[in-house]
Parts: structure tokens; sequence; C-alpha cells
């Protein structure tokens, strides 16, 4: 009898039903009775609190399309892991004690950074965890790609493609802000006339000139995909202090506004700033994730029948692969300014603000 535990944590994406019923039916065809599967609800919050519920093989049913988690999600940052809560419970050690009370074989993990941080630090006390890469980010190190992504790609694509048509008829500059405060892979993939990285500094006169270049070629409009990290090259220079305390005087929502107000003032041009925020991460998984999730969910279900734990299921060179834990975790993958897709776009005249 295997006894599996099942959890989503962090931020939630369309493609985690889609993940978990690829685990739920890959277990549940192949042991039939010989598996119990016990979800734990709102991310770790219910394994610290002993809050769970056994799924059959119908809780695993008719999920593939329908987004958000059906066991629901919590943040539990991993820097407060250690720290006892308000009635000083041991966090990792209630984790523990869930783990052993329920005699758990494994616990399969589904989230992004911070949670895969978590997962290795139960591996390092002694659980067999077997962590699914999820975030629309698509950040994680170890792994080609993150079910989420592309999903949220779409999403994205699709804003600032009904922005063109409203952008050209009023001959305006539209900031489009995508998901992604320390990555841009998102924001680098939904693409526009300029794109703003967390990890590509800007200067907002290459800002302005890429505008201008635009409008002496005869284009009337301009749409900027700015990810929600973008950092300008003065605020690169800072100490992560300085930053955090220029933050506390922060009189803009996000970047994208600090932005259209700088090029409002030097440009004199009208500018507006479009949001697309959590409707990225809303609605159902497109197909391509439904089939990765697919693929990531059997290939974790096949890792638990082998007994093969410590890892993630990640996605190499277009094959499932099983990543030692200890390899990936607190690692980020993040765009290189020379990734081919930074210089593709280069090439054919996007501005990266730079
Ligand atoms: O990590 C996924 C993500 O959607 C980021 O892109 C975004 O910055 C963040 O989560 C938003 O978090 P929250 O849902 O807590 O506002």
């Amino acid at each position: 009898m295997k006894r599996v535990g099942i959890l989503t944590s962090g931020g939630d994406c369309q493609a985690l039903n889609a993940t978990m019923r690829g685990v739920g039916k890959g277990l549940y065809n192949e042991l039939g009775s010989d598996v119990e599967i016990y979800g734990f609800e709102e991310g770790y919050k219910g394994l610290i609190y002993n809050e769970y519920r056994l799924l059959t093989a119908r809780d695993f049913s008719g999920i593939l399309t329908r987004g958000g988690t059906i066991l629901g999600s919590s943040r539990q940052s991993f820097k407060n892991m250690r720290i006892p809560d308000e009635n000083g419970l041991d966090k990792v050690e209630a984790m523990k004690h869930t783990y052993h009370k329920l005699r758990l074989d494994c616990l399969v993990i589904l989230g992004g950074n911070g949670t895969q941080k978590t997962a290795n630090l139960l591996r390092e006390e002694g659980l067999n965890v077997v962590h699914l890469p999820k975030t629309i980010d698509n950040d994680i190190y170890g792994t080609d790609v993150t079910f989420g992504f592309q999903s949220a790609i779409n999403i994205a694509t699709e804003a600032i493609d009904c922005i063109h048509t409203t952008a050209a008829s009023h001959n305006r500059i539209f900031i489009v802000e995508v998901m992604g405060h320390k990555v841009g892979w998102l924001t680098l993939a939904s693409g526009a006339d300029i794109i703003l990285l967390p990890e590509i500094p800007y200067d907002i006169d290459s800002v302005l000139g890429a505008i201008e270049k635009r409008s002496k070629a005869g284009k009337g409009f301009t749409i900027l995909a700015v990810a929600e990290g973008a950092i300008s090259k003065e605020d690169a220079k800072l100490s992560k202090k300085e930053y955090k305390e220029k933050l506390k005087n922060y009189k803009f929502p996000s970047v994208s506004y600090e932005l259209a107000d700088m090029i409002e003032k030097k440009s004199g041009a009208e500018v507006r700033v479009v949001v697309p925020g959590h409707t990225q991460r809303g609605g159902s998984p497109c197909p391509y994730d439904r089939v990765l999730s697919t693929r990531i969910g059997a290939g974790a279900a096949q890792a638990i029948m082998d007994g093969e734990y410590g890892i993630m299921i990640g996605v190499v060179n277009g094959k499932i692969k099983r990543v030692p834990l200890e390899e990936c975790a607190g690692k980020l993958k993040m765009v290189s300014p020379k990734d081919q897709l930074v210089v593709a776009a280069k090439q054919i005249g996007i501005s990266f603000g730079d």
C-alpha cells in the first residue's frame, strides 16, 4: 500500500488541477486499491494544521480543464517556516508530525520557487518529497518549462493584441504590465514594440528614443510590455536596502505608472496603462499546459511507484526528467540579456530600453 500526500502551495495557476489529475489517475490506474491519496487544504497550511481529506479516484476526474486548485492554496513564506506561529507552534515539526501520523510514503508538492525551497527543507528533514514545477513565471531552475506559463502567455498576448487595435485607432502609447517581479520570461514571450524586463535595466532616454524612432517611421502608436519588476538603470545601482527605502515613499501603484508619468512629462505624449494582473493566472489551462501537466503528473506517479524521491519532475530538452531537489532548490532561472529570444527580438527592432 502506498500512502501519498498532495498539496498546492503559493500563487495558483491554470494547470494545477490538470497536474494533480495526472498524479491521481497515474497512481489509481496502476495501483487501484493499493494506494491512498491525502489532499492537504490550502498548501502547507493543511500539512501544518492537520487539515486534509482522502481523495478518491473520482476526485481526479473532470478536472483537466478546471483552473485554480481543488485543494486551495496559500502563501507560506519559506523565510518564516522556522519561525513559530502566533501560538508558538513549530511549523516544520508540525508538518513532520502530520506526515508521520498519516504514515505517508511521500508528499507531492505543486508550487513555485518558495514552495520548492520548503519542499527541499522537508527533504533535508527526512521526508520523501516530489516537487512539481508550477508557475506562470517560468523561473524554476532545472526545468525548461513550468506548467501555467503557456496559459499565462496566451492571456497576456491576447491583452496586448486587444490593446493593439485601440492604440492604433488613437495613436496612443500604451503600457501593458505583465506579471513577473523577479524575472521577465512572461513579458518577453508576450512581446510588444518595447519590452522592459527586471533582468535588463532600462534607461528612460532609450525608451523615449525607441518611441521617437517608431514615430519617425510613421508608426503613430507604441505598445510597451513592462514586467512588474522592471527597473531603471539608476534604481538597479541602488543597494537592496536603498531600493526598499525608495519604495516606502513610492507614490505610484506600480512601475508602469511611474514610467507612464516619465514618458508623459518628457515627451508630452498621452500614455495609458493596462494591468491584466491576476487574469494571467485565471481560467482554464491552454491545450499545451494540459498535455504538459499530464506528462508531469504521470511522471510523478511513476517516480512514486519506483520509490524515487527528493526530486522535481522537470522537462529537459523536451523529455520528462527527475531533477534532484538539492541541484535546483533556491535557484532562479532568469532571462539572460544574451538569450536567443532577446537577440532575435533586438534583431527585428524591438527595444529593451537598454
Ligand atoms: O509567482 C506568480 C505570480 O503570479 C507573479 O508573477 C506575481 O508577481 C505574483 O505571483 C503575484 O502574487 P499574489 O497573487 O500574491 O498577488
